[in-house]
């Protein structure tokens, strides 16, 4: 079951401030977007619309899987596609920041490529589970520690599709089988 948390209405808002306000800090600036796939594509081409600058457009790979509690966590990321960044502004984006850990690993790929700054950029902010010591440069809105989906949010690679945001509930006759422990996050 999915309850809904934000609304098609509320992220246009909210996507459509954050787009006003990239537009007034990269005024001037060689501005590349770089989407982290998959789950940033709805807000990525959103947010383009919205930032009345030239900019580039990359995206970047990255899964994570996590398993059982004895498993350790694995972040896979492809950055064979990456455009050239040396000297450009980059702003990574991707739709939600939980732990960090796939920005805090992207992050630093990128400074290794000499962009001249690189910033972060999240629809969604889980800062009750962040692991790292920095927060989302950008961000749309903060969340609790729920497991989301919609607006390109996945459970299983399902429910990206949705325009809204919801909370998965699990349905309570699939016990064992939890949001948390099956993440596979690409
Ligand atoms: P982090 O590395 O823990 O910050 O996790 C980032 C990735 O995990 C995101 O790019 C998402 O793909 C995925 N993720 C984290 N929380 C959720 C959630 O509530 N719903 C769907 N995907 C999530
Ligand atoms: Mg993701």
């Amino acid at each position: 079951m999915i309850r809904p948390m934000i609304s098609t209405t509320e992220i246009d808002s909210a996507v459509t401030a954050l787009g006003q306000r990239i537009t007034a800090d990269y005024a001037g600036r060689p501005l590349t977007i770089l989407g982290v796939l998959t789950g940033s594509v709805m807000l990525v081409c959103d947010l383009m619309r919205r930032i009345e600058l030239p900019h580039q457009l990359g995206m970047v790979q990255a899964s994570s899987y996590r398993g059982t509690a004895t498993t350790p966590e694995n972040l896979i990321m492809n950055t064979e596609f990456l455009p050239d960044l040396r000297g450009r502004d980059v702003l990574l984006v991707d739709d939600i920041f939980d732990t960090g850990r796939t920005m805090s690993a992207l992050l630093d790929v990128i400074r290794q490529k000499e962009p001249a700054s690189v910033r972060s950029v999240a629809l969604l902010w889980k800062r009750v589970r962040s692991q790292v010591s920095f927060a989302p440069d950008y961000h749309c809105f903060e969340i609790p520690d729920s497991f989301v989906v919609g607006y390109g949010l996945d459970f299983n690679g399902e429910f990206r599709h949705l325009p809204y945001i919801g909370v998965l509930e699990p349905d309570r006759s699939e016990q064992g089988s939890s949001p948390r422990t099956q993440l596979d996050a690409e």
